[in-house]
């Protein structure tokens, strides 16, 4: 057998020769015995590469495949400075932003309402190839993925809070902040993805852990937001392979025996819906392997992506609640936006619910559709859509104890101009398989609030979106949702990179004024509208690397300077904890994470 897979090989080697127009000869017309021959096809491979070499050249190998690492010039952990006791802040020449809505401005939340500032691993850290950190794809896509970038920032160093962060909790502290939404980087337990703990990786996040509680902060934790480890993308591809359903569990089940005792609430995953815009957009088959038939991404790789990683929430969400016994809640963070309909007509309510189900719904199988999918992603998709298997489902259903939305602004839908179902019928319509468009303009073309910076074109700031949210997200899409948290709220203001000097930055208008009216409206649903909403935070605790726009791109409520890496809370840090001191803390009822919060009040608001 062998013999004849060398001829073959051979006669395959000798024809490929063939087809080139050697121009010197005399070539020997037979390879020497001493060498053997083959012919090579990349995209013929069709089984992993093996991922059991756990070494350090392994990782070093990792690593060089993203290439040098730029390093702070701070890097041992920075010991906490004194904090002052007032901070610099508006005075009446300036006043904070007043109330938006007079009707809850007496109004309480509960003492054990969540809130607090959020960030996420890559967003902040830093130090990414510190401490036997091994790479996620997101090291890699700044430095080899060319002008992926807006600004062509890295996030090497990002806010170098992984050297920085006693300083950073004791401003919390000193701020007065109730919790904060952080995120674990997977390959900093496991550089590969799998294999080995790294303990010095680990010895960080204990310490972190520690401190945040020694601070008297809650600590409201995310395991993955979006960092796969690179390892496994080399190895399998991913998210678009089952075996990573495995790997992801195997880290989470990791990360939560260690830490489940200093967690308030645990997240899985940060918005699934990233599989959208991120996932089907890597840069398959040139910087990252192609596997699994995916070809150079888009929707296929899309919905894969999504289907594993419902698969691995499910799987460890009930691993936790029924084998390990835990008993704090947990969930995932949707990505979705308040939808309006562009007009009355069939088609653009129809388009309404297109967007709702291709984010929120497609995820919704929680809480909907006995774990299934909804009926327009699978009849629109088709074979492009993979399938639960009953026990799947079954896995699926009710795999959620909270519905956690990062809910930042309000989009106008409607139905294509060509219809939805042309569209539908049609795999290469520009707006298939969603088919159906949005927009920040009113349907008479005013904007539907002020625009944020140019990093995220998505954005307007659009409070009143958020109130209507809550309470169709709870009574109508999801009747089975007991309650909900604003996971993430937050604006980016225009421009604010290109300001030089403190005095412009820290009054930062747009952003106060965003934070004041959200709030308002967040605690009009849980007031007035009887929505649940137990818990909110704000994106982000200070400046930090946003994704594809870079560090250039700021969401902070705290200006971080990325040089000294000092940070500053600007206008709308005080804004948000002026809120909080108004409306927090009524220590006679409960915001009962699960529960509803009663009777449902009727709106005492015009909301035309
Ligand atoms: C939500 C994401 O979770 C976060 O990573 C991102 O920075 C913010 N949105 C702002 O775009």
């Amino acid at each position: 057998m062998a013999s004849r897979i060398a001829a073959v090989a051979l006669l395959a080697a000798v024809a490929a020769k063939a087809q080139h127009n050697y121009s010197s000869p005399p070539y020997p017309t037979t390879t020497p015995a001493s060498y053997s021959t083959t012919t090579f096809n990349f995209s013929a491979a069709s089984t992993y590469l093996p991922l059991t070499d756990f070494s350090n050249e392994q990782l070093a190998f990792l690593w060089d495949q993203v290439g040098p690492i730029q390093t702070a010039t701070l890097t041992t952990t920075a010991s906490p400075t004194p904090e002052p006791t007032d901070f610099p802040k508006p005075n009446f020449v300036h006043p904070l932003v007043p109330a938006y809505i007079p009707e809850v401005a007496d109004a309480k939340l509960p003492d054990d309402f969540l809130w607090g500032v959020a960030s996420a691993a890559f967003q902040v850290e830093g130090a990414v190839d510190a401490e036997g950190k091994g790479p996620s794809v997101w090291d890699l896509i700044p430095h080899r993925w060319v002008n992926s970038i807006a600004d062509n920032t890295t996030g090497d160093v990002a806010a170098n809070e992984y050297y920085l962060y006693k300083q950073d909790n004791a401003r919390l502290k000193a701020l007065g902040i109730q919790s904060y939404s952080f995120t674990l980087a997977w390959t900093r337990f496991f550089p590969f993805g799998r294999g080995p703990v790294n303990e010095q990786g680990v010895a960080h996040y204990d310490d972190l852990f520690t401190d945040i509680e020694a601070n008297g902060i809650k600590s409201v934790v995310t395991l993955f937001h979006w960092d796969t480890p690179l390892a496994l993308f080399n190895s399998y591809g991913a998210w678009t392979s089952e075996d990573i359903v495995a790997d992801y569990v195997n880290y989470a089940k990791y990360a939560i025996m260690r830490y489940d005792k200093y967690v308030t609430a645990w997240y899985t995953f940060n918005e699934p819906q990233y599989c959208n815009w991120r996932f089907s957009n890597y840069p398959f088959g040139t910087i990252l392997p192609s596997y699994n038939g995916i070809g150079t991404g888009g929707l296929r790789a899309q919905y894969l992506c999504g289907h594993y990683t419902l698969l691995a929430h499910a799987t460890i969400y009930k691993w936790y609640k029924n084998v390990y016994k835990g008993t704090k809640p947990m969930t995932f963070k949707n990505s979705a936006n308040y939808i309006i309909a562009n007009s009355s007509s069939a088609a653009d309510q129809e388009a309404v619910q297109r967007v709702n189900d291709y984010n929120m719904g497609w995820y919704g199988g929680v809480w909907t559709n006995g774990g299934d999918y909804p009926a327009s992603l699978k009849d629109t998709l088709g074979d492009i859509l993979p399938v639960y298997t009953q026990a799947q489902k079954d896995l699926i259903a009710g795999a959620a104890d909270f519905y956690a939305i990062d809910a930042y602004t309000t989009l106008y839908a409607a139905a294509p101009p060509n219809g939805i179902a042309a569209c539908v019928a049609n795999r290469s319509d520009p707006n298939y398989p969603q088919c159906a468009t949005t927009t920040q303009l009113q349907p008479n073309g005013f904007p539907a609030g002020p625009n944020a910076d140019a990093g995220a074109t998505w954005l307007y700031s659009t409070p009143g979106g958020v109130r209507p949210f809550l309470s169709f997200i709870t009574k109508e899409y999801f009747p089975k949702v007991k309650s909900i948290v604003v996971s993430e709220f937050g604006f980016a203001d225009p421009a604010e990179a290109s300001f030089n000097t403190l005095e412009q930055i820290l009054w930062d208008l747009r952003r106060a004024d965003y934070m004041q009216s959200f709030l308002d409206n967040i605690l009009a649903a849980r007031v007035l509208d009887g929505v649940n909403v137990t818990g909110a935070f704000a994106w982000a605790i200070y400046d930090n690397f946003e994704w594809n726009s870079g560090l250039g791109t700021k969401f902070g409520l705290q200006y971080v300077n990325n040089t000294s890496y000092e940070r500053y809370p600007k206008a709308s840090m005080f804004q948000f904890l002026n809120w909080f001191k108004l409306h927090g803390e009524d220590k006679t009822a409960t915001a009962n994470i699960t529960a509803p919060v009663g009777k449902r009040m009727p709106s005492m608001l015009n909301m035309s």
